[in-house]
């Protein structure tokens, strides 16, 4: 099996047909089609860097609906069907009347009458499992409590572009383990082969789900998954180093106590010693400095998390294109 897809160009008839499903998490998607999604986030770069146009969604429309803040998801999404031709509109759910008790499926059915596919960043993850029941159009997830997919396949091509392959790295995450990023990375890594190691504290690991079925995948790429309470050996040899907020959107109660819990699994220069030499840094953005990670780390000379953000917008062209075109 080819380790990544040809792209050449898009006419090209390819055995990967995303037309018109949803994107909620990287574990519904082969290998084959996480790598066919890289390479048209690929190719589709390398023409807007180029200046060349390319309208492939002329006309259509995608609906955003944003439950919590963003500024990387709202504004790559935007930019990013205006730049495939077509346009987006964002409904805040403080406006809209969902946010005032009118249905998850009875707006599914409505949206689906005026736009060609929906983007949602909620809470509870089972809403846009809902929303994907009821419309008949794709709906993309943009973030829930439990699954960050977008970010994450932006950071596989982040990766990819820097390290030239993503099977039989080591990719390590340090943090708050029962997240919507862990997650993701989990079910992403798995899916293309890249060995992950998870550590966080006793009472935030990984979903037990999601591990188990990462673990699965993991045993049919031929890659390993560990989840520990240690931070060191999870960073040990590690070719990436990821981390996230220790207090995620809709948990700021637990603020304190989650300062406490974490305050031993902080991404230090320290612990990066025992990564490899040339570890990149990636964070999904936005980062407290002087908490999940130092300041010398993140604007240090392995951290790519600009890039990594500015895959957002790439990544999720691929998507768009892919579903909608
Ligand atoms: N990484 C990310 O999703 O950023 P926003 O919350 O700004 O969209
Ligand atoms: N885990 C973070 C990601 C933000 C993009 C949160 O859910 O707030």
């Amino acid at each position: 099996m080819p380790e990544a897809i040809e792209c050449k160009n898009f006419n090209k008839t390819h055995p990967v047909h995303l037309k018109g499903k949803d994107f909620i998490q990287l574990a519904d998607f082969t290998k084959e089609e996480i790598h066919y999604l890289l390479d048209v986030a690929l190719e589709l770069k390398s023409m807007q860097k180029q200046g060349k146009p390319h309208p492939y969604l002329n006309g259509k429309v995608l609906g955003m609906i944003f439950e919590k803040s963003s500024t990387r998801t709202r504004v790559s999404f935007e930019v990013g069907m205006l730049q495939l031709g077509g346009h987006a509109i964002f409904l805040s759910s403080k406006d809209i009347q969902l946010g005032r008790g009118e249905t998850v499926s009875d707006t599914a059915k409505v949206l689906s009458r005026y736009v060609d596919a929906i983007m949602i960043r909620t809470f509870g993850h089972e809403m846009v499992e809902e929303l994907a029941e009821h419309a008949s159009i794709p709906v993309i997830n943009g973030l829930t409590d439990l699954q960050h997919p977008t970010q994450v396949l932006a950071d596989l091509l982040t990766i990819l572009e820097h390290k030239g392959k993503l099977e039989g790295l080591k990719l390590c995450y340090i943090g708050d383990g029962y997240n919507n990023m862990p997650h993701s990375l989990l079910e992403g890594a798995a899916k293309v082969g890249m060995n992950i190691s998870i550590a966080s504290p006793p009472g935030y690991l990984p979903n037990g789900a999601i591990a188990e079925q990462a673990i699965q995948a993991a045993k049919q790429s031929g890659c390993t998954v560990t989840i520990t309470n240690d931070p060191v050996e999870a960073i040990k040899n590690a070719d990436v180093v990821i981390t996230d907020v220790w207090t995620s959107m809709g948990m700021e109660a637990e603020t304190e106590q989650r300062l406490k819990a974490f305050a031993s699994y902080q991404v230090n220069e320290e612990l990066c010693k025992h990564a490899k030499e040339d570890f990149i840094f990636l964070h999904c953005l936005p980062a407290h400095r002087g908490e999940e990670v130092t300041a010398e780390i993140i604007d240090g000379s392995h951290s790519v998390v600009f890039d990594e953000a500015e895959n957002r917008l790439h990544a999720q062209k691929a998507i768009l294109k892919l579903l909608l075109e």
